[in-house]
């Protein structure tokens, strides 16, 4: 079989990992072609794609980003988009195509099954808000980064008596910030499903600071929001899949922090430092699987559908349970990350 791979949308540690055991089994095992396609969905509307050899996936193990590169482009927002996706298939005599992306990329790849194409998808984001799947890949690195992060920014807080705000990425789930916050040991986790109130925040930081301590770590996803009316948010410019680009919380928020408590404050926003660098080693495992799983399905046929991860299994689902829905998450998650604010 000839099998086209591309990963699209954010890059994530992780990515390059898939590639190599998609590469690995499909060649060296089944003796497939596999042939890389340049920047997402980019790469098959211009007729740009590589060559995945098994020399080609040497090192490729720990290695951050994409060596195809990625984009944000949707051929569904492009003239004549669809079509030209399939004339590049059927030029490159593609028999099946491996998806790796987020829920745009995916749910592209779900309409073009839909219109015949081959696809097996493999989900990927550091956000973790993919329903259908326990963990995307990539999630897991962010955190241990953004865990890193917060661990140097408490000695700072700590010599200077401040409240540092930490501003992580995640759109709008609060997978990032949670996870983080509870392992950096946060004293305020701000996430978009559950709204804040700026006045119960400061309230909460001016207890913590009468009880003793004389700093604060708050973690706020970029998606977090303010409850109606409480605060001023500005947005911003969309992208081809009709998403705001976020971020700019952080700065907001330590500003009426510094304001309403009088107590100093500063921001880091973390942003795409989470996306970057080698993978996790639990990243490498679950990438390589997904990777060995997506290509066993072109093997077997088996179309229309996305790896997942559920418990410690790696299985099939069909693709659009994987699309459907953005998993966000769960309140009991939070209720324990709760115990410890303030
Ligand atoms: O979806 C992954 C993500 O990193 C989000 O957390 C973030 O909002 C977005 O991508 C940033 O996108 P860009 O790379 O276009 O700045």
């Amino acid at each position: 079989m000839r099998i086209g791979v591309l990963t699209g949308g954010g890059d994530c540690p992780g990515l390059n990992a898939v590639i190599r055991a998609v590469v690995r089994k499909g060649v060296g095992e089944y003796g497939h072609t596999i042939i890389g396609y340049r920047h997402g969905w980019r790469g098959p509307l211009e007729g740009q794609s590589m060559d995945l050899s098994l020399p080609a996936v040497r090192g490729l193990l720990p290695r951050g980003g994409t060596i195809l590169g990625t984009s944000r482009t949707n051929p569904y927002k492009t003239d004549d988009g669809p079509r030209r996706v399939l004339a590049t298939l059927a030029r490159d005599r593609v028999d099946a195509l491996i998806v790796i992306g987020g829920e745009d990329t995916l749910g592209v790849a779900r309409r073009l099954f839909d219109d015949g194409v081959r696809v097996v998808g493999v989900p990927k984001t550091i956000d973790n808000d993919l329903s259908g799947t326990d963990f995307t890949f990539g999630f897991h690195t962010a955190v241990q980064t953004a865990t890193d992060a917060i661990d140097r920014l408490h000695t700072t807080a700590e010599s200077h008596d401040r409240v540092m705000v930490v501003e992580v990425m995640g759109r709008h789930a609060g997978w990032i910030a949670t996870y983080a916050g509870m392992a950096g040991g946060a004293d305020i986790i701000l996430i978009p499903e559950e709204p804040f109130d700026i006045d119960e925040i400061c309230d909460r930081l001016r207890h913590r600071h009468q009880q003793g301590a004389n700093f604060s770590v708050v973690v706020a996803a970029e998606g977090a929001t303010p409850k109606e009316g409480t605060m001023q948010l500005q947005t911003g410019e969309t992208d081809d899949f009709g998403h705001v680009r976020l971020g700019g919380i952080g700065v907001r928020l330590s500003e009426e922090i510094e304001q309403r408590t009088g107590f100093e404050a500063r921001m880091t926003a973390l942003g795409h430092l989470l996306r970057g660098g080698s993978p996790s080693a639990y990243d490498r495992v679950i990438a390589t699987r997904f990777g060995i799983e997506a290509i066993d399905a072109v093997h077997e046929g088996d179309f229309g559908r996305m790896v997942a991860l559920r418990g410690t299994d790696v299985v099939r689902i069909p693709i659009e349970e994987g699309v459907s829905q953005l998993k966000t998450v769960d309140g009991r998650l939070f209720e324990a990350a709760a115990v410890f604010f303030g």
